[in-house]
């Protein structure tokens, strides 16, 4: 069976840890869709459209992973894209009480899709976008935890912030 899964989240912005979660989920599955949420209860660096932008750069390099934007619950959209699995990085037992609740209440919603969890790379264990916001905010380096374009972007962003 050609499974198609979906990956969620806020990629705000991509940091190396969801690269990498997108590469090994590309090795699992037909076809993955890393979808970008409109809907956040979060503080936002980067529009929709950005967000987008860098993952379509990002994982250009991956031909069955594509990059698109959602609003609304996260179930009906993988039933619109006809996805039968949800992936989820867990960096550390700290990210497992929320997923543990996102899983089984999208389980709720749509019993036919399961949510496959993927540890994250040791070395990306501790990568978060916020962590990356903020060492960035105050000038620290970003280089080991987001590609290089990401980096330039952020110091751009951040600039632009602090001109306003
Ligand atoms: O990267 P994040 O911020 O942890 O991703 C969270 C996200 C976007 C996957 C989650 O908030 C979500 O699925 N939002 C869509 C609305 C929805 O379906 N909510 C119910 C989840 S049980």
């Amino acid at each position: 069976m050609k499974t198609t899964a979906v990956y969620p989240g806020s990629f705000d912005p991509p940091t190396n840890g969801h690269l990498d979660i997108i590469e090994r989920s590309s090795r699992m599955f037909a076809r993955v869709i890393v979808a970008v949420a409109l809907n956040i209860r979060k503080n936002v660096l980067y529009t929709p459209a950005e967000r987008v932008g860098m993952l379509r750069e990002l994982t250009s390099r991956w031909k069955n992973v594509e990059v698109d934007s959602f609003g609304g619950l996260l179930v009906d959209y993988a039933r619109k894209r006809e996805a039968r699995v949800l992936v989820r990085g867990l960096r550390a037992i700290s990210d497992f009480e929320y997923e543990f609740q996102m899983a089984h209440m999208n389980k709720k919603l749509a019993p036919e899709i399961d949510t496959v969890m993927l540890m994250t790379g040791e070395k990306h264990s501790y990568i978060s976008s916020n962590i990356v916001k903020e060492i960035a905010m105050f000038g620290g380096r970003i280089d080991d935890l987001v590609p290089p374009a990401v980096r330039d972007s952020v110091f751009k962003k951040m600039k632009g912030a602090r001109r306003r």
